[in-house]
Parts: C-alpha cells; sequence; structure tokens
C-alpha cells in the first residue's frame, strides 16, 4: 500500500533516515524544505541510505512562517497526505526563548492546524525527557494543567531547546485535543548512528561527544556510575516511527524509542573509546562542578560542551515494556546497542579523516 505522506525536518539526521525508509516502502514522500533547492542533494542523500530518490518531492516552506509558509499550490497538494510526520526543530544549544518558541512551539502548532484541517494522522516527535515525569515536576511544569506552568522560568532553567520542546508537546496536545485531530507522539533518546553503517550527521550530540573525547577534552565522566545517556539507534527509531503512523491502535497513544540496554556513561564513553584507539577517561566529576565550570565561556569554549547538553545525562531508568512489545507486534527488532555505538564511533572517525584530507588538498 503506498501512502502519500508529508514530512517536516526530512533534511536532518533522523529526517532523512525517516524519508529513506518511507520511500523505501514504496509510499510518496513530500518533505517541507526552507531550501527546496537543494531536492536534488536531499534524494542523493536518501538513496545512499537505501531510499526510493524518485518517490521524494520538496514543498517550499518554512515552520517559522505564518501557515508554514506554503503557496496555494502546495498547500492543496499537501492535503493529499494521509500521515504528517512533524520532526522539524531548531536543535542547537543557546537559543533564545523567542528563536526557539518561534519554530519549535509555533512551527508544531502550524503543523498539527494542518493536519488537523485535512485530517491526517500527525505523529509528533517528543524527546524522551517528557517521560520524566520527575524531572518535569523539578523545572516546575504543571502537566496536567500545562497553561499554569510558568514557562520563561521553565526556559531560565533548561535553555531555548528543551524548553521549547516540552513547551511545543503541551501545547501540541492541547490543540489537537480542541482540534479533535488525530495524533501520536513518539519520544526518542539521544539518537546514536545507524545500527550497521553508524551513519550519523555533524552537530548531533551523540558525534559531538565522540568529536570531545578523541580530542581529549573529556577527561572525567560526567556525573556518578548511575548516570547514563540513554539511547535509540536511528534505524530503530525511524521503523518505530513509520509503525506507529499506519497501525490505527496508536492513535492518541505515545511511545518511548529508548534502548534500556545502553550502558551507563563511563562504559558508553569505553564502547566509543575502543575502536578509537583512545583512551577512555576512569574518573568521575559531579554535574554540579562541570555546570559551574561550563558557567565560564573560555572553558565551556574549551570543552566544546553546553550545560544544556548535561541535561540529558541522567540516572532516571524508564519502563520501556509496552514499547517494546509495539516493536514485536510489528515485527521490528531492537539492534545491539553495543555494536551500533562501535559502527557510530568508527563512522565519526572516518567522517572526520576524510573531512581533514578534503581540508589539505584544497589548501
Ligand atoms: N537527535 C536526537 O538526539 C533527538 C533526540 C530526541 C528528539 N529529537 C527530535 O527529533 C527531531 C529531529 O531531530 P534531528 O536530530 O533530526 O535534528 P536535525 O538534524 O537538527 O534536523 C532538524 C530539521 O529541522 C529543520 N528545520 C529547522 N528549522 C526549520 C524551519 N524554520 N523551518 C523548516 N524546517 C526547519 C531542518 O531543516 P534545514 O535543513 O533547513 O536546516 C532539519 O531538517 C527534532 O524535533 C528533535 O527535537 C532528536
Amino acid at each position: 500500500m503506498s501512502v502519500e505522506c508529508f514530512v517536516t525536518g526530512g533534511t536532518g539526521f533522523i529526517g532523512q533516515h525517516l524519508v529513506a525508509y518511507l520511500s523505501a516502502q514504496g509510499h510518496k514522500v513530500r518533505v517541507l524544505m526552507r531550501r527546496a533547492e537543494r531536492l536534488a542533494a536531499l534524494r542523493e542523500q536518501v538513496a545512499s541510505l537505501g531510499g526510493n530518490a524518485a518517490r521524494v518531492f520538496a514543498v517550499a516552506g518554512d515552520l517559522a512562517r505564518s501557515d508554514l509558509g506554503l503557496s496555494i499550490c502546495d498547500r492543496a497538494v499537501v492535503r493529499h497526505a494521509s500521515v504528517v510526520f512533524h520532526l522539524g526543530a531548531q536543535f542547537a544549544w543557546g537559543l533564545s526563548l523567542q528563536q526557539s518558541r518561534a519554530v519549535n512551539v509555533e512551527g508544531a502548532k502550524r503543523v498539527a492546524l494542518l493536519a488537523a484541517e485535512q485530517n491526517s494522522r500527525l505523529v509528533l516527535i517528543g524527546g524522551y525527557m517528557l517521560k520524566n515525569d520527575q524531572h518535569l515536576q523539578k523545572i516546575g511544569i504543571v502537566a496536567d494543567h500545562p497553561a499554569l506552568t510558568d514557562w520563561p522560568a521553565v526556559y531560565r532553567q533548561v535553555g531555548g531547546y528543551e524548553g521549547s520542546k516540552l513547551e511545543a508537546y503541551f501545547a501540541t496536545l492541547q490543540l489537537m485535543s480542541a482540534l479533535g485531530g488525530e495524533m501520536t507522539v513518539v519520544h526518542p533518546a539521544t539518537v546514536c548512528g545507524h545500527s550497521r553503517t553508524g551513519h550519523i550527521l555533524e552537530g548531533q550530540p551523540l558525534m559531538e561527544l565522540v568529536r570531545n573525547l578523541v580530542q581529549g577534552k573529556l577527561a572525567a565522566v560526567p556525573g556518578t556510575p548511575e548516570h547514563w545517556l540513554p539511547l535509540v539507534t536511528v534505524d530503530y527509531l525511524v521503523e518505530l516511527v513509520a509503525a506507529c503512523a499506519f497501525d490505527p491502535t496508536m492513535a492518541g497513544q505515545e511511545l518511548l524509542a529508548l534502548d534500556d540496554q545502553t550502558p551507563n556513561l563511563r562504559e558508553l564513553l569505553a564502547q566509543v573509546a575502543q575502536p578509537l584507539g583512545v583512551k577512555p577517561p576512569k574518573h568521575h566529576v559531579s554535574l554540579r562542578l562541570m555546570k559551574w565550570l561550563l558557567s565560564v565561556p573560555p572553558i565551556a569554549r574549551f570543552l566544546n560542551t553546553d550545560v544544556e547538553a548535561l541535561d540529558f545525562i541522567q540516572t532516571t531508568r524508564f519502563d520501556t515494556a509496552a514499547d517494546e512489545q509495539f516493536a514485536n507486534r510489528h515485527g521490528i527488532a531492537k539492534p545491539d546497542i553495543r555494536e551500533a555505538l562501535e559502527h557510530t564511533a568508527r563512522f565519526v572517525n572516518s567522517h572526520w579523516r576524510s573531512k581533514r584530507r578534503y581540508k589539505r588538498s584544497i589548501a
């Protein structure tokens, strides 16, 4: 069965893999693109990830613009989509409240409105912090009555990216419920490279972690032996996202895409260091001290780390039984996260080597 899909964030890391997967399954995929002239490059990338490039089309637009900046003609074309996948977001540290809200909150609401108007299933990509009730409570989110939340105070604590992702989730839920739209939410942990190829894009938090390790900027493991950075491989994630979209029982449901076999942070770093031939850090540094150090701009620059990134390192464990049942029901096998980490480390290493070679050749 071929279905029309509309994807925001289709040029990003998870989005490219999702577009490749959906198009390989025979679906027609329209991607919201700020720079539609880059369709040829996206198609090339999609093909290299195993997708069917001929089934991928661009829709010029921007999450930050009213009505997503769609032309009348494109709006009519998008109307045929049975499923709207919303992945697009400004994913960066150090964003202001205004910047992050304009794209991540207002953009999500615009996409929800479009999906509800045309009776498409909306598949929203949230984040696993939304499944950490203690954390939400600690930072002042009133989950039962989100309107009572002091959002600027939340943004001040966790930064623009996370604050806006949390606000966007509650705003979208409220809007879809008011409009009677059908929605499914998938909450991914930090995304690891492809389980077989290690493919990952620059700018991804895990890639930055590997780079810091290789450059000797990680002299100690942030947190305690109980701290971990929950991961999910990009291929397992996109299979779950696609399965959710076409499963009628998932309307109004949420899924946590997180591999509970992810080792603690110290072991994770050792796993990544081994194929790269670098020494992993052995000792721990408290998160409180690390945050204090990172509040000094030259240290933050030297360590190439942002205090916002530390929030994702935590001790909370999550119950993933229902999510694994869902995966089993759909025949989706969970890859070995340790092997995926090794492949990711190798991919990152060879990516930088070829980048350095290229820079030398043009110098
Ligand atoms: N990666 C993770 O570890 C992780 C974990 C949990 C949740 N998530 C969520 O998963 C989603 C995708 O993440 P990702 O890692 O794939 O991010 P990414 O690689 O940074 O991609 C972001 C995507 O959003 C698009 N975008 C940004 N601003 C836009 C705008 N104003 N209008 C239209 N499109 C815009 C980008 O398009 P351009 O090509 O034009 O820049 C790109 O396609 C996000 O919602 C993120 O919050 C990610």
